[in-house]
């Protein structure tokens, strides 16, 4: 069996014309390659074919019906085509060695892993890398993350999750960028080509995932894996478009979501995955269910038994079973004498192999993963300078009465209150499986180092979730002598990401409390609140009685530096609000892009759409973020005011600052069609712009919007432009802007044809 994979690998490497490369998503393949592929396919049995399509988990990873970790055995008999949950130059390489010299064709494994915000070097939580406004740096975070990943064996990474979220009830909101289609497109196609890199052959680049496909984000309630109403109309023009940028992009892998659309589970539906998916977005890479989202298919009540589920994934096409097995166990029996289901599972086939191919992996199967590079790349002096940086630029300043910040260098003694403040695996965030909690700095550990001079004195009060109340007075002594007070309120960090909704955005009593008392005792003192959280969360009190408030979400390995960074004034706040913070619960879902109503808010009229308790607006508009300098926007001026649908027209506003110190601005450009055949947006985010400016300097920010910026999908859902008036507004927040008027004229502009009816 040896020497007959030996030579496999021999003649697959022969064969092979260099190390290929490129993404694979949406390229067509090339001729070798195709060549190559159906060769190799041509040489599997159907049990073989579905070993490469079955995913295995790494011991301990196994949760409901799933199958035993990839043993060597089922290697070596190929029965697995990729494993999740194994990383570690050393543990891969000894099981590639298993599949590439004892296995009948010696087919490479793929390596997974959910390598989410970094690898062993934690980067910002991907919410708060979005409030960073910077997708260059949200590029070299995923690089630096496939850079570490990959010397650790890891090939596949299920990132980016692009989904639009606008209800921060459901807890992976922390996951994606927020609730603008238009950043998070921006963003889904920086982390691809982070990831992914030029090259996919490139030992530093891993295959990326977008997920999940589509519309997990509006799942009712805000509760996890609750089912999602979506209109047709709603789902094309908010939840897809980050899904075609990371396609556009190249992306290598889709994933399918949990949450029923209209009814349609997702890992069934031939709707969403060839139609949509395939047909009319392009892609043309691999399709990974999510875990155990097959055999989901049962609960969902639209398969009777496993096998059953097993067919309707692989008919509405989902190449790989993540975790189920179900496509080995059952789908030999019905694809026999069924040539339709024998010819999926060589499509899919093809496709797994092909991204091996993609990867190089048929020429080096390790990938260049070496225990030697992963000790030199991993978690180094520069990884932790590039998170601090990103930690940094996250940050985002929500209120800064009477200059409370910067605080003092001077400042003799310092409180800090709140279980957070300690909490160094919460400042890591959700999704860290490799990054360690004693390899991160917690806000305390960061406040301390910043100024050795000064006393630091600590004392919880009260931990994010628990009810106590008993340690609360010793908070709030301690408070009374300090020159200042930072106070870390929020949420753990394992109270956020999957499965982790809330019904409340409030904070808990205790730390209200505790917020209270604090503040009361040190009165007139600076007092600092700083967040620590994955959600917005609706804390009226703290904004209207707290001077200072800090957004800081959970920033990774460098939390506590980069936030000691900003409260003593090393750097000036640059961080935007990439999604709305309510004033309670109850506006949710509250969110920028709303279409307009017949009857919009008039405080003056009672019969308009609002609230009778609580005003319309929300605590912060997305686009929200102070500095500790102060800019001015000059008009708008666009290159005309008038042009043809199909054209292009050029905007442009000069912004200054007026402040004593440097500091980078996230300039916002948000547009409105005026007057269209359906109801758009109030405004919607169209171009955003970061720019460093020197105090008293004043930079001419433009931008370029083109017949997609101005399109949406008409009655007939054709994506168009119509003529008639808009309305671009510019700003350095989204409720804040100075704005100009153009008008389209000519005919509607048809960019695309109805798309295909929804099931
Ligand atoms: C999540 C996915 C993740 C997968 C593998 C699932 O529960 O929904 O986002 O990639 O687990 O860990």
């Amino acid at each position: 069996m040896l020497s007959l994979a030996a030579l496999s690998v021999a003649a697959c490497s022969a064969s092979h014309p260099g190390p290929p490369g490129g993404p694979v998503g949406s390229a067509p393949a090339g001729a070798r390659e195709t060549r190559f592929v159906d060769s190799l396919l041509s040489t599997l049995t159907l049990e073989e074919e579905l070993g490469q399509l079955t995913m295995s988990p790494a011991e301990g990873l196994q949760t409901g019906p799933t199958r035993p970790a990839g043993s060597a055995a089922q290697i070596r008999s190929g029965q697995v085509g990729s494993i999740i949950g194994i990383w570690g130059a050393d543990r891969t390489h000894a099981l590639q060695r298993i599949a590439v010299e004892e296995s009948r064709h010696g087919i490479p494994i793929l390596f997974s892993l959910d390598v989410i915000h970094g690898f062993r070097t934690v980067f910002p939580v991907p919410l708060a890398e979005a409030a960073s406004f910077d997708p260059a740096l949200a590029q070299s975070n995923a690089r630096i993350a496939a850079t570490e990943a990959t010397a650790n064996g890891i090939t596949w990474t299920f990132a980016p999750m692009v989904d639009i979220a606008r209800d921060p009830r459901w807890g992976r909101i922390v996951e994606g960028s927020g609730e603008e289609p238009y950043l998070g497109s921006v963003m889904a196609a920086a982390r691809v080509r982070g990831f992914q890199d030029a090259r996919l052959s490139d030992s530093a680049s891993m295959l990326a995932t977008a997920k999940h496909f589509a519309g997990y984000g509006a799942s009712e309630g805000g509760r996890d894996y609750a089912t999602a109403e979506i209109s047709e109309r709603t789902f094309w023009s908010t939840y897809l478009p980050p899904f075609r940028a990371a396609i556009d992009a190249g992306v290598g892998s889709v994933m399918p979501s949990f949450s029923a659309v209209n009814g349609s589970p997702p890992h069934a539906s031939v709707w969403m995955l060839r139609d949509v998916l395939r047909g009319r977005l392009g892609f043309e890479g691999l399709v990974v269910s999510d875990w155990t989202g097959i055999m989901e298919l049962v609960k969902h009540g639209v398969a009777a038994t496993s096998g059953e589920a097993a067919q309707l994934a692989m008919r509405a096409g989902v190449d790989v079973d993540m975790s189920d097995g179900v496509y080995s166990d059952s789908l030999p029996a019905h694809a026999r004498d069924n040539p339709e289901l024998r010819s999926e599972i060589d499509a899919a086939t093809r496709r797994v192999l092909r991204a091996k191919y993609e990867l190089g992996l048929f020429s080096d199967p390790y990938h260049g993963a070496s225990e030697a590079r992963a000790a030199r790349v991993t978690l180094t002096a520069a990884t932790r300078a590039a998170a601090r940086a990103a930690a940094r630029e996250s940050i985002v300043l929500l209120k800064n009465e009477r200059a409370t910040l910067p605080l003092s260098r001077d400042i003799k003694s310092l409180a800090v209150r709140g279980a957070l403040a300690a909490d160094a695996k919460s400042a890591m965030g959700s999704w860290t499986i490799v990054g360690q909690a004693r390899e991160a700095v917690s806000v305390l550990d960061g406040l301390r180092r910043a100024n050795p001079a000064m006393r630091v004195r600590y004392a919880a009060g009260a931990a994010p979730e628990a009810a106590d109340t008993n340690e609360i007075s010793e908070a709030e002594a301690l408070a009374r002598d300090a020159d200042a007070v930072v106070l870390v309120l929020g949420e753990s960090s394992d109270r956020t990401g999957e499965a982790e909704s809330r019904a409340f955005l409030e904070l808990p009593f205790a730390q209200l409390q505790l917020a209270q008392r604090v503040t009361r005792a040190a009165r007139g003192k600076p007092i600092v609140v700083v967040l620590m959280n994955g959600r917005p969360l609706a804390i009226p009190w703290i904004a209207d009685s707290v001077p200072a408030i800090v957004e800081s979400w959970y920033l990774g390995s460098e939390h506590g530096n980069a936030l000691a960074d900003i409260l003593f004034g090393a750097y000036s706040p640059s961080g935007k609000l990439p999604v709305t913070f309510p004033r309670a619960t109850g506006q949710v879902p509250i969110y920028l892009a709303h279409t307009n109503t017949g009857r919009p808010h008039n405080p003056e009229d009672g019969y308009t759409s609002g609230y009778n308790d609580l005003p319309e607006t929300p605590l912060f508009p997305y686009g929200f973020g102070l500095s500790y300098t102060t800019f001015r926007y000059g008009d708008v001026h666009l290159s005309s005011d008038r042009i043809r649908a199909g054209d292009s027209i050029g905007v442009s506003v000069a912004v200054t600052n007026t402040g004593a110190r440097d500091a980078d601005e996230v300039v916002q450009l948000y547009l409105r069609d005026d007057v269209a055949s359906v109801a758009r947006p109030v405004r919607q985010l169209a171009r955003f712009q970061r720019v460093h400016l020197r105090a008293g300097a004043t930079d001419t920010v433009s931008f370029m919007l083109g017949a997609r910026d101005l399109s949406f999908y008409d009655l007939q859902m054709r994506r168009v432009v119509e003529p008639g008036g808009f309305t671009l507004f510019a700003g350095t927040n989204s409720a804040e802007t100075k704005e100009a008027r153009f008008v389209v004229v000519g005919d509607t502009l048809v960019l695309e044809p109805s798309t295909p009816r929804m099931q």
